[in-house]
C-alpha cells in the first residue's frame, strides 16, 4: 500500500497574513478529516518557510521549498539557496523540474537531474514533476516526452535514492488552465511511468514509488482523479491557496486512501 501525498504549490503567491489565516485553516481542518491516512505538504515561496514552519510546528504538514540550486557547496552563487540550507530551514521535500521551471527559468533535463541528486545527497525528498504540451500530446510525443523526462532525471539514482523520489504527472496543458486531463487519462500516464519506473529499478521499487497527478485539481474533480489505481494524491497550484478546496482536496485523498 503506498501513502497518498497531496501536497499544496503555493508558487509565487501569498503574503505574511493570508499566510498565517490559510495555514491556520488548514491546521484545524485537517485536524478534524483525520487526515493521517495522507501526508500534506505545503511548498511556500522561500523567503515564508521560516514562517510558515513555526505555524506548523505541531502539525501534520511538512514543509518543502519551490526550488533548489543544483550547487552543493556554499559559494558564490548569487540568489541560490542549497539542498543544505532548506534541510536546515526545516524542510524535507522540494519540488524539482516543475514545468513552470522548466519553460521560463531554461531548465534542462540536465540541469533537473543534477538538482535531484543535490537535494537526495542533502536527505530531501524531491517531487519530480513531469509533464507534456499540449502540441506534444496532439503530436503523439506524450509517452516519449514524458518517459525521457524520467529516465533522465532518475538514471544516475541507486536504487535507495530513488525509493525516496516521489513523481508528479503534470500535463502543462492542464496547469493552471483549468482543463484537467480526465482520469483515464491520468491514469495511463500514470501506469506508464510505472512501468519506467519498473524498468530502471525493478517492479518492487514501481510498486513503492508514489505518483502524484497535478493539473487543475480541485475539490470537484479530486475524488475521480484519486480513485485511479495508479494515481497516490495531488500536487495542486491554485485550489492550493484557499483552505477550503485544499481541505476538501486532502479529505477525497484520505477516503480513497480508507477505501483502497
Ligand atoms: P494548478 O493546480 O493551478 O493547475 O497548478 C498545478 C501545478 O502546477 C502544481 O505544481
Amino acid at each position: 500500500m503506498r501513502k497518498a501525498l497531496v501536497a499544496a504549490n503555493w508558487k509565487m503567491n501569498g503574503r505574511r497574513s493570508a499566510n498565517e489565516k490559510l495555514i491556520a485553516a488548514l491546521v484545524a481542518g485537517l485536524d478534524q478529516a483525520k487526515a493521517g491516512a495522507v501526508d500534506v505538504v505545503v511548498f511556500p515561496p522561500a523567503v515564508y518557510l521560516a514562517d510558515v514552519r513555526q505555524m506548523v510546528s505541531g502539525s501534520m504538514i511538512e514543509l518543502g521549498a519551490q526550488n533548489v540550486s543544483l550547487e552543493s557547496l556554499d559559494g558564490a552563487f548569487t540568489g541560490e539557496c542549497s539542498a543544505q540550507m532548506f534541510c536546515d530551514a526545516g524542510c524535507g521535500w522540494v519540488l524539482v523540474g516543475h514545468s513552470e521551471r522548466r519553460a521560463m527559468f531554461g531548465e534542462t533535463e540536465d540541469v533537473v537531474a543534477a538538482k535531484m541528486r543535490a537535494a537526495l545527497d542533502a536527505d530531501l525528498s524531491p517531487v519530480l514533476c513531469v509533464g507534456e504540451t499540449l502540441e506534444q500530446r496532439q503530436g503523439g510525443a506524450l509517452e516519449q516526452v514524458v518517459s525521457s523526462q524520467v529516465v533522465s532525471a532518475l538514471s544516475s539514482l541507486s536504487v535507495p535514492m530513488l525509493s525516496r523520489v516521489v513523481l508528479a504527472y503534470e500535463p502543462v496543458w492542464a496547469i493552471g488552465s483549468g482543463l484537467t486531463a480526465s482520469p483515464e487519462q491520468a491514469q495511463e500516464v500514470h501506469e506508464m511511468i510505472r512501468a519506467v519506473v519498473a524498468g530502471m529499478g525493478g517492479e518492487e521499487l514501481a510498486q513503492k514509488i508514489r505518483i502524484v497527478y497535478g493539473g487543475s485539481v480541485s475539490a470537484a474533480n479530486a475524488e475521480l482523479i484519486f480513485a485511479q489505481p495508479d494515481i497516490d494524491g495531488g500536487l495542486v497550484g491554485g485550489a492550493s491557496l484557499k483552505a477550503e478546496d485544499f481541505l476538501a482536496i486532502c479529505r477525497a485523498s484520505a477516503d480513497q486512501a480508507a477505501v483502497g
